[in-house]
Order: structure tokens, then C-alpha cells, then sequence
């Protein structure tokens, strides 16, 4: 959606931070020897204290509140009986509505520590969405986006899921531009422009460039070999300056 009143504003703010609110807390929670159930219950609950629905289970009917992902798993995984373990690297993606406004924000950590690769995977694609976030602005073209995400993947020697995409956001949770790639596309002519909200989101990965969707459970998405990713995602608005992110907790 395109921003026309500071309402609208106002009204991304409180469900960006929700959002926010609820994947740190989630995050804090998190111990090796937990479900990954255990901890969407929890996000569940928070939402709930918000006033928010999960989005994932209210628009495409997901088995779970969030999503939770763990190695292997790279995305739109269903909390169940997989417990995490010391230095799993999970993912939790929160979006969520509130008064018919949409936020989506997720974010991938160690548990109980990690591996040198895995805190490579975290920083570089931490970096990738800072610097795609600071590549955004009224006028400039979409596919700087994926220009800064991919030249600070190339930078760390790692590689990036290359089917899975940010996209807009706002009335719905995937809303118009539809697919905001995370690499570069020179025959992308889209321009970004001021009150423009979208959703970034890199993941950044140790070797695959791709995700295969589970044939069991219709949603995971999973790196054919294995390897793990990092992704970290917030909700911007474009301005003619730097982004306003909506994700933040406060
Ligand atoms: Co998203
Ligand atoms: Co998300």
C-alpha cells in the first residue's frame, strides 16, 4: 500500500511494533530443550494480550501463530514437537493485523550460542538488510534493494536464497509490489516512491541459492542439501530521506 494519511501511519506504527514486541519476546524465551510449539504458544499468547491476529492463520490458514524455522528449515516452518537444541540456528517470523493494517517482521538467532558460520550467516545478513534498507528511497529504483542485499552477501563469501523475496505490505499482509527480489535484477524498471510500505527480507545462506517447498506438510521451505540461512526482515515505510521502520518494539 501506498501511505495517504498519517492515520494510516499511525495505525502501521501500532501493529509494526506489536510485531516487534512479540518477535523479542519470543526470541528472550527461547532455550534449547524447548518445542518450537512451546514458543509459537507463547507468540500466540502476546498477540493475543495486543488485540492482534496472527496473520500466517488468519490469511493462508498456517497451523501455527508464527512461523518457526530450524536449520534446514529456512522458512514458513510449523511449530510442533521439533526441539531446538543447543546451537540450532532458528528463525521466527511474526506478522500479524490489527485493525485492518498488516506488519511483518522476523528475525534468525543461534540458540545457546552457535558456530563461527552461523554467526557469519546472522552478521552478514543483518548487514544485508541494513544496507537495503539504506538503499531505499522516494525515486530510486526497487531493484537497488536487491543490488545491496546480494553485493553484501557476494562481500562475506556466502550466498543467497534466491526464490524467496520481500514484497508490499500494509492492507494485506502481501500486498503490491509483489516480489522486491533479493538480488539484482537490472530488468527491474519499478520505482520505489514515498509512502510506499514494504516488507525486506534477505536470507543470506552458507552455500544453496534455493528453497524446495516439504511435499509432507505443504508449507516448509527447506535448502535440498541441508544447509542453514540467516534472515532478518522489518516493515518500512519509503520517505525522500531514510526509511521509517514500523518493526521496532517501542
Ligand atoms: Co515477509
Ligand atoms: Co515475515
Amino acid at each position: 500500500m501506498i501511505i495517504q494519511t498519517d492515520e494510516e501511519l499511525q495505525k502501521l506504527k501500532k501493529i509494526g511494533s506489536i510485531c516487534a514486541i512479540v518477535l523479542r519476546d519470543m526470541m528472550a524465551a527461547c532455550r534449547p530443550g524447548m518445542t518450537t510449539k512451546e514458543l509459537d504458544e507463547l507468540g500466540g499468547k502476546l498477540l493475543a494480550k495486543y488485540g492482534a491476529t496472527s496473520a500466517p492463520m488468519a490469511v493462508y490458514n498456517f497451523p501455527g501463530y508464527t512461523c518457526i524455522s530450524v536449520n534446514e528449515e529456512i522458512a514458513h516452518g510449523i511449530p510442533g514437537d521439533r526441539i531446538i537444541k543447543p546451537g540450532d540456528m532458528v528463525n521466527i517470523d511474526v506478522s500479524a493485523e490489527l485493525d485492518g493494517y498488516f506488519g511483518d517482521n522476523g528475525a534468525s538467532f543461534l540458540a545457546g550460542g552457535g558456530d563461527k558460520m552461523g554467526q557469519r550467516l546472522l552478521r552478514a545478513s543483518k548487514e544485508a538488510l541494513a544496507n537495503a534498507i539504506t538503499a531505499a528511497s522516494d525515486g530510486k529504483p526497487l531493484n537497488h534493494i536487491g543490488r545491496a542485499i546480494e553485493n553484501t552477501a557476494t562481500r562475506h563469501g556466502l550466498k543467497l536464497i534466491r526464490n524467496l523475496c520481500g514484497h508490499g505490505v500494509g492492507h494485506t499482509l502481501h500486498d503490491e509490489p509483489e516480489m522486491i527480489d533479493n538480488y539484482y535484477d537490472p530488468s527491474d524498471r519499478r520505482k520505489l516512491q514515498k509512502g510506499l510500505v514494504i516488507a525486506i527480507e534477505p536470507f543470506i545462506s552458507e552455500k544453496e541459492n534455493m528453497v524446495l517447498q516439504s511435499k509432507r506438510d505443504g508449507w516448509t521451505l527447506y535448502t535440498p542439501h541441508g544447509t542453514r540461512a540467516a534472515q532478518f526482515e522489518h516493515t518500512i515505510v519509503i520517505t525522500e530521506k531514510r526509511p521509517i521502520i514500523l518493526t521496532l518494539p517501542e
